[in-house]
Protein backbone atom coordinates (compact mmCIF):
# COMPACT_ATOMS: atom_id res chain seq x y z
CA UNK A 1 0.00 0.00 0.00
CA UNK A 2 1.23 3.71 -0.88
CA UNK A 3 1.96 6.08 1.70
CA UNK A 4 -0.08 8.40 0.30
CA UNK A 5 -2.21 11.20 1.87
CA UNK A 6 -3.95 10.88 -1.79
CA UNK A 7 -3.51 9.59 -4.45
CA UNK A 8 -5.38 10.01 -8.15
CA UNK A 9 -5.41 7.20 -10.86
CA UNK A 10 -6.32 8.07 -13.91
CA UNK A 11 -8.62 10.79 -13.04
CA UNK A 12 -10.50 12.99 -15.76
CA UNK A 13 -12.73 15.82 -14.65
CA UNK A 14 -14.68 17.86 -17.12
CA UNK A 15 -17.02 21.04 -15.68
CA UNK A 16 -18.95 23.00 -18.21
CA UNK A 17 -17.73 20.97 -21.51
CA UNK A 18 -14.27 22.19 -20.78
CA UNK A 19 -11.95 19.29 -20.10
CA UNK A 20 -9.66 20.28 -17.10
CA UNK A 21 -8.13 17.31 -15.80
CA UNK A 22 -6.48 14.50 -18.31
CA UNK A 23 -6.13 11.17 -16.63
CA UNK A 24 -4.49 12.36 -13.63
CA UNK A 25 -2.19 9.79 -11.85
CA UNK A 26 -0.35 10.48 -9.02
CA UNK A 27 0.07 10.86 -5.16
CA UNK A 28 0.69 13.93 -2.92
CA UNK A 29 2.92 11.69 0.33
CA UNK A 30 1.74 11.40 3.98
CA UNK A 31 3.51 13.52 6.43
CA UNK A 32 5.20 15.87 3.94
CA UNK A 33 4.82 19.13 2.51
CA UNK A 34 4.19 19.17 -1.50
CA UNK A 35 3.69 21.54 -3.64
CA UNK A 36 1.80 21.54 -6.83
CA UNK A 37 3.46 23.96 -9.66
CA UNK A 38 1.75 24.78 -12.96
CA UNK A 39 0.37 27.78 -15.29
CA UNK A 40 -2.48 29.56 -14.90
CA UNK A 41 -5.27 27.45 -15.82
CA UNK A 42 -3.25 24.00 -15.11
CA UNK A 43 -6.01 22.91 -12.98
CA UNK A 44 -4.22 22.84 -9.70
CA UNK A 45 -7.37 24.55 -7.92
CA UNK A 46 -10.07 21.79 -9.68
CA UNK A 47 -7.52 19.21 -8.65
CA UNK A 48 -7.48 20.44 -5.06
CA UNK A 49 -11.16 21.04 -5.28
CA UNK A 50 -11.60 17.10 -6.14
CA UNK A 51 -10.07 16.39 -3.57
CA UNK A 52 -12.53 17.44 -0.62
CA UNK A 53 -15.80 17.22 -2.62
CA UNK A 54 -16.26 20.51 -3.56
CA UNK A 55 -15.99 18.73 -7.28
CA UNK A 56 -16.28 14.95 -8.46
CA UNK A 57 -14.18 13.67 -10.69
CA UNK A 58 -16.00 12.47 -14.17
CA UNK A 59 -13.79 9.25 -14.20
CA UNK A 60 -10.56 7.72 -12.12
CA UNK A 61 -10.59 7.22 -8.41
CA UNK A 62 -9.02 9.33 -6.12
CA UNK A 63 -7.99 8.14 -2.45
CA UNK A 64 -7.70 10.19 0.48
CA UNK A 65 -5.93 7.67 3.20
CA UNK A 66 -6.14 4.99 1.22
CA UNK A 67 -9.85 4.95 0.86
CA UNK A 68 -11.95 5.89 -2.00
CA UNK A 69 -13.33 9.30 -1.62
CA UNK A 70 -16.97 7.60 -2.81
CA UNK A 71 -16.35 5.88 0.46
CA UNK A 72 -16.65 8.86 2.47
CA UNK A 73 -19.32 10.70 4.26
CA UNK A 74 -19.46 14.29 2.95
CA UNK A 75 -18.94 15.63 6.06
CA UNK A 76 -16.09 13.38 7.37
CA UNK A 77 -14.42 13.96 3.57
CA UNK A 78 -14.38 17.99 4.27
CA UNK A 79 -13.00 17.40 8.13
CA UNK A 80 -10.56 15.26 7.08
CA UNK A 81 -9.40 17.64 4.03
CA UNK A 82 -9.40 20.93 4.66
CA UNK A 83 -9.00 23.43 2.08
CA UNK A 84 -8.30 27.08 1.78
CA UNK A 85 -8.86 28.45 -1.45
CA UNK A 86 -7.31 31.21 -3.20
CA UNK A 87 -9.83 33.56 -2.65
CA UNK A 88 -11.42 33.11 1.22
CA UNK A 89 -15.06 33.24 1.38
CA UNK A 90 -15.94 35.40 4.56
CA UNK A 91 -19.35 35.42 6.15
CA UNK A 92 -20.21 39.28 6.97
CA UNK A 93 -19.72 39.58 10.81
CA UNK A 94 -16.23 39.28 13.13
CA UNK A 95 -12.99 37.42 12.64
CA UNK A 96 -14.47 35.07 15.53
CA UNK A 97 -17.67 34.52 14.01
CA UNK A 98 -15.80 33.57 10.44
CA UNK A 99 -13.57 30.91 12.58
CA UNK A 100 -16.31 29.65 14.63
CA UNK A 101 -17.97 28.55 11.28
CA UNK A 102 -16.87 25.34 10.71
CA UNK A 103 -18.26 24.30 14.55
CA UNK A 104 -21.05 26.94 14.19
CA UNK A 105 -22.05 24.18 11.14
CA UNK A 106 -21.94 21.11 13.64
CA UNK A 107 -23.85 23.09 16.38
CA UNK A 108 -20.89 23.62 18.43
CA UNK A 109 -18.90 26.40 19.74
CA UNK A 110 -15.39 27.46 19.71
CA UNK A 111 -13.38 27.51 22.65
CA UNK A 112 -11.78 31.24 23.08
CA UNK A 113 -8.32 29.87 24.04
CA UNK A 114 -8.38 27.62 20.55
CA UNK A 115 -9.49 30.60 18.82
CA UNK A 116 -6.61 32.62 20.19
CA UNK A 117 -3.90 30.18 19.48
CA UNK A 118 -5.27 29.61 15.94
CA UNK A 119 -4.86 33.53 15.69
CA UNK A 120 -1.47 33.62 16.48
CA UNK A 121 -0.24 30.66 14.73
CA UNK A 122 -1.10 32.27 11.22
CA UNK A 123 0.32 35.41 12.87
CA UNK A 124 -3.20 37.57 13.46
CA UNK A 125 -2.88 39.60 16.84
CA UNK A 126 -5.91 38.57 19.53
CA UNK A 127 -7.14 42.15 18.90
CA UNK A 128 -8.71 41.00 15.62
CA UNK A 129 -11.03 38.78 17.15
CA UNK A 130 -13.51 41.08 17.16
CA UNK A 131 -12.64 43.05 13.91
CA UNK A 132 -15.32 42.26 11.18
CA UNK A 133 -13.97 40.58 7.97
CA UNK A 134 -15.11 43.35 5.64
CA UNK A 135 -11.77 45.47 7.37
CA UNK A 136 -9.00 42.84 6.44
CA UNK A 137 -6.47 43.90 4.10
CA UNK A 138 -5.69 40.04 1.47
CA UNK A 139 -3.48 38.66 3.49
CA UNK A 140 -5.44 39.24 6.77
CA UNK A 141 -8.04 37.13 5.10
CA UNK A 142 -5.98 34.67 4.18
CA UNK A 143 -4.40 34.23 7.44
CA UNK A 144 -7.83 34.05 8.97
CA UNK A 145 -8.92 31.87 5.84
CA UNK A 146 -6.04 28.89 7.10
CA UNK A 147 -6.68 29.22 11.02
CA UNK A 148 -10.51 28.46 9.84
CA UNK A 149 -9.36 25.52 8.10
CA UNK A 150 -7.31 24.38 11.25
CA UNK A 151 -10.37 24.17 13.30
CA UNK A 152 -11.58 20.72 12.40
CA UNK A 153 -7.90 19.52 12.46
CA UNK A 154 -7.76 18.31 9.36
CA UNK A 155 -5.63 15.25 8.31
CA UNK A 156 -4.74 16.44 5.30
CA UNK A 157 -4.74 20.30 4.36
CA UNK A 158 -4.79 22.25 0.94
CA UNK A 159 -3.74 25.37 0.82
CA UNK A 160 -4.73 26.98 -2.44
CA UNK A 161 -1.78 29.57 -3.49
CA UNK A 162 -2.98 31.06 0.02
CA UNK A 163 0.43 33.14 0.32
CA UNK A 164 -1.15 35.38 -2.79
CA UNK A 165 -1.50 38.50 -0.50
CA UNK A 166 1.14 37.98 1.61
CA UNK A 167 3.92 40.09 1.50
CA UNK A 168 7.13 38.87 3.20
CA UNK A 169 9.76 42.11 3.27
CA UNK A 170 13.39 41.74 3.59
CA UNK A 171 14.97 42.54 7.12
CA UNK A 172 15.50 46.04 7.52
CA UNK A 173 19.38 46.91 6.67
CA UNK A 174 21.86 48.86 8.33
CA UNK A 175 21.48 52.54 6.78
CA UNK A 176 24.70 52.60 5.05
N1 LIG B 1 -16.62 25.44 -13.31
C1 LIG B 1 -15.87 25.60 -14.39
N2 LIG B 1 -16.43 25.61 -15.61
C2 LIG B 1 -15.70 25.77 -16.72
N3 LIG B 1 -14.38 25.91 -16.72
C3 LIG B 1 -13.76 25.92 -15.56
C4 LIG B 1 -14.45 25.75 -14.31
N4 LIG B 1 -13.55 25.79 -13.31
C5 LIG B 1 -12.37 25.97 -13.89
N5 LIG B 1 -12.47 26.04 -15.23
C6 LIG B 1 -11.40 26.20 -16.21
O1 LIG B 1 -10.49 25.14 -15.96
C7 LIG B 1 -9.16 25.57 -16.09
C8 LIG B 1 -8.39 25.28 -14.83
O2 LIG B 1 -8.84 26.16 -13.79
P1 LIG B 1 -8.19 26.15 -12.37
O3 LIG B 1 -8.87 27.20 -11.57
O4 LIG B 1 -8.22 24.77 -11.83
O5 LIG B 1 -6.67 26.54 -12.73
P2 LIG B 1 -5.44 26.89 -11.80
O6 LIG B 1 -4.30 25.98 -12.21
O7 LIG B 1 -5.84 26.84 -10.37
O8 LIG B 1 -5.09 28.38 -12.25
P3 LIG B 1 -4.50 29.65 -11.40
O9 LIG B 1 -3.03 29.39 -11.25
O10 LIG B 1 -4.79 30.80 -12.29
O11 LIG B 1 -5.24 29.69 -10.09
C9 LIG B 1 -9.22 27.03 -16.48
O12 LIG B 1 -9.09 27.12 -17.86
C10 LIG B 1 -10.61 27.47 -16.03
O13 LIG B 1 -11.11 28.49 -16.82
MG1 LIG C 1 -5.99 28.26 -8.89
Amino acid sequence: MTKAAIEFKDVDYTANGIHILKRITGFFPKGKITTLVGPSGAGKSSLFKLCNGLQTANSGQIYINNKLIEQYAPTVLRRTVGIALQEATMINGSVEKNLALPLTLKGEKLHKELAIELLKVVGLKESYMSRNTQELSGGQRQKLSIARTLVNKPQVLLLDEITSYLTVYPSRTSKN
